[in-house]
């Protein structure tokens, strides 16, 4: 074991930690919605209004703050008017890019706001510029919004809901440099600003367009965006997305220098919110646009035995410690990013939940989450960890990652510290200290752990891996030891 040291610098702040930071993504794609959120009203399986009450429970405990939907791709081959009216009568679609499988369109606008409020999410639709209209996407926001008696606005009226959606946040587009339409930059700016033009804050929605931003820290597709879209001021939000991708054959499967290949990757999520957010300031100097990464995990390979265009797959802990790496660095840009989701919320990707028939699980993704809840709305402080770095190997390549890692936030006397240990084999001890003479008072925390580096739950063993509570006495110097391979959240509270 090895003496480290981590500086929270009460008075340095990073900026407030948005809610928002956690949020989530919803898309037609395998069972995230169909069997995972959504089950029909006639489902033997319990739900609300066809929505099913076990995941809706689990949900609502993590409280997202936004949900983004109805995709992804998927996004760009979606007409809204598909998904309102009697659900009988809607019409049958080919789902494009997941499978080919048929989309009967019973979850559309109206279930995906009873689901939001459910959760407490804010709404954030993906509208459709790859294959859509302008005045589609037009007629979809006056749909959701207006208060007024206009025809569209009755329409969703005699649908069940007189009063507006109020929906704030509309992207414009997903991916257009690829699904979405493949754009190059130009184009798409050129796309954004005749969408943009036309799509108003109606009844006071407080509208937030997001254009679509670069596959991962692609400064090609920033330059070339802003430089076309000149001064044009209708945007507010610019989303990047970044997949760490997998390391080893499955999300269970990998050896140790796998396990430290792909923490690294998702350790590359902070160079680009630095490069992204430095490029954004040359042409946004007042900082008026906030940068967004509303696609963000890991992606392993086909999971066998799963129709591999479902992208289904296992959550392990090396996956929690993923997630806990990206929350930290959203909270070391509190200042810059506004919003982060998740991909996505229910059985695709880097799932919160997993569902099986009526069965359903908390994926160790879920947990870490739930850990990092108490950062919301405090205010990130500096946080600097001295820590001898890992060394591992990708084939004949020598690389290293930090030996901790972690954020701190304040909310009053609260402080909130969450710190992972990437060794896969080592207890980190380390010295923490509370840099301008604050001194802790009680302490509690929780821990994200376990032997096996592949610890996952499933239907037959659903608590295989688990939060620990934490019973800890406040001691001078303050010291902790951090086991290896976990994610730990202290909560101290200070003089
Ligand atoms: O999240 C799965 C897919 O990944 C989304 O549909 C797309 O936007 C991205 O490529």
């Amino acid at each position: 074991m090895s003496a480290s040291t981590i500086t929270i610098c009460l008075n340095e702040p990073t900026g407030i930690i948005r809610p928002e930071l956690h949020g989530q993504f919803a898309e037609h794609l395998g069972a995230c919605i169909d069997g995972g959120l959504w089950v029909g009203e006639e489902s033997r399986i319990p739900n609300l209004g066809g929505l099913r009450t076990d995941v809706l429970e689990a949900l609502r405990k993590l409280r997202p703050p936004v949900l983004r939907w109805p995709g992804g791709c998927f996004a760009d081959d979606y007409h809204w008017e598909d998904g309102i009216g009697p659900r009988r009568e809607r019409p049958r679609r080919v789902n494009l890019w997941w499978g080919q499988g048929i989309e009967d369109n019973h979850f559309g606008t109206h279930e995906f706001i009873h689901l939001c409020r459910y959760l407490g999410a804010k709404p954030y639709l993906a509208g459709n510029v790859g294959s859509g209209t302008v005045r589609e996407m037009r007629d979809w926001m006056e749909y959701c919004n207006y208060a007024g008696d206009s025809t569209l606005a009755r329409r969703r009226g005699l649908n069940g809901s007189p009063l507006p959606f109020g929906v704030s946040y509309w992207g414009v587009g997903n991916e257009n440099w690829g699904c979405g339409g493949n754009f190059c930059p130009e184009d798409y700016a050129a796309e954004y600003k005749r969408h943009a033009t036309y799509l108003r804050d109606l009844s006071g929605a407080n509208l937030f367009l997001i254009a679509c931003g670069p596959d991962g820290n692609n400064a090609d597709w920033t330059r070339r965006f802003f430089s076309k879209l000149g001064g044009f001021p209708r945007i507010y939000g610019y989303a990047a997305h970044y997949y760490c991708g997998t390391a080893g054959p499955s999300a269970i499967q990998f050896d140790t220098n796998q396990w430290y290949e792909l923490l690294e990757k998702a350790g590359r999520m902070e160079q680009l919110l630095i490069e992204q957010r430095a490029l954004l300031d040359t042409f946004d100097p007042q900082r008026k646009i906030g940068l967004i990464v509303d696609e963000w995990g890991v992606w392993h390979f086909p999971t066998p035995g799963r129709n591999a265009a479902h992208l289904w797959q296992q959550n392990a802990l090396r996956d929690a410690l993923v997630a806990a790496i990206t929350l930290d660095a959203f909270n070391r840009h509190a200042d810059k990013i506004v919003m982060a989701n998740i991909a996505q919320i229910a059985n695709v990707l880097q799932a919160m939940v997993l569902t099986e028939g009526d069965r359903m699980i908390l994926t160790p993704t879920y947990h870490v989450f739930d850990m990092y809840q108490p950062h919301r709305e405090g205010r990130g402080v500096r946080a600097e960890f001295t820590v001898p770095a890992i060394a591992f190997a990708v084939g004949e390549e020598k690389r290293q990652i930090a030996g901790l890692c972690g954020s701190a936030s304040i909310k009053g006397k609260a402080l909130t510290l969450t710190v992972v240990n990437p060794h896969a084999t080592l207890p980190m001890d380390a010295n923490v200290e509370l840099r301008d003479g604050a001194r802790v008072m009680e302490l509690s925390g929780s821990l994200l752990t376990h032997d096996d580096l592949a610890a996952h739950n499933t239907f037959d063993a659903p608590d295989a891996i688990s939060v620990q509570h934490l019973v800890l006495e406040p001691t001078l110097p303050w010291r902790h030891t951090f086991p290896p391979a976990s994610i730990t959240a202290l909560r101290a509270r200070l003089t």
